[in-house]
């Protein structure tokens, strides 16, 4: 490697996006937690919290979506290049927005889409925007009131409908490892 630092010691940006219940959360946590018994140094940049945070001034319409988006790439990028992996639990609704990641972050990111039907999340439906948005004066939810552009460039797609939080975890590690940011499985 050019700057003579090992793929274990340097960072990296794993974007997770996918529809509000997807699963970003649960799943950004449970590869957060493998990672750091492996001795990596790791944040989540988890949406909501990171949003009011970073954005309080900003709201849902595209333009402040991708802005956002931007805020949370340039801090992204600038942990991961001082050794932090970090994971971004974002819905991450437009390609854009997923391009301009890629693009800020560099060779060291990548996209996991945990796609999900829409009828799944709403049955899980954790914080209970779907049940809000279904009254008369309930709030937008994306995907359905607002866009959920399709992603064209995932690097990887976890189906969390049909994989547990177990196996969509070990997907994403297994990935990690296949593109080099992380060190292969020491063998058994
Ligand atoms: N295979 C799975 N992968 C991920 N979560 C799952 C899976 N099966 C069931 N769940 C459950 O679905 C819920 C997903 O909620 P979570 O908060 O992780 O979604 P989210 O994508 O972060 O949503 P939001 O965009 O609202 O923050 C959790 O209660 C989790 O336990
Ligand atoms: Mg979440």
């Amino acid at each position: 490697m050019a700057d003579g630092a090992s793929a274990a010691e340097r960072g990296f940006v794993v974007w997770i996006e996918g529809l509000p219940c997807a699963g970003k959360t649960t799943i950004s946590r449970a590869v957060a937690e493998r990672l750091r018994v492996d001795g990596l140094e790791v944040e989540v940049l988890d949406g909501d919290e990171v949003r009011r945070m970073f954005s309080p001034e900003l709201g849902f319409s595209r333009k402040d979506r991708e802005f956002h988006a931007r805020r949370v790439s340039y801090v992204a990028r600038m942990l991961s290049r001082h050794g932090v992996s970090v994971l971004v639990a974002m819905i991450t609704p437009y390609e854009t927005s997923r391009q301009a990641a890629r693009a800020t972050v560099g060779g060291r990111f990548d996209e996991v889409w945990l796609r999900c039907p829409v009828e799944v999340c709403r049955q899980r439906d954790v914080h209970g925007l779907y049940r809000r948005a279904a009254t008369p004066t309930g709030g937008k939810i994306t995907g359905r009131d607002d866009p959920f552009e399709e992603p064209l460039n995932p690097d990887l797609v976890v189906d969390t409908a049909s994989d547990t939080v177990e196996l969509a975890t070990g997907k994403i590690l297994e990935h990690l490892r296949g593109r080099g940011l992380l060190p292969p499985l020491a063998p058994a």
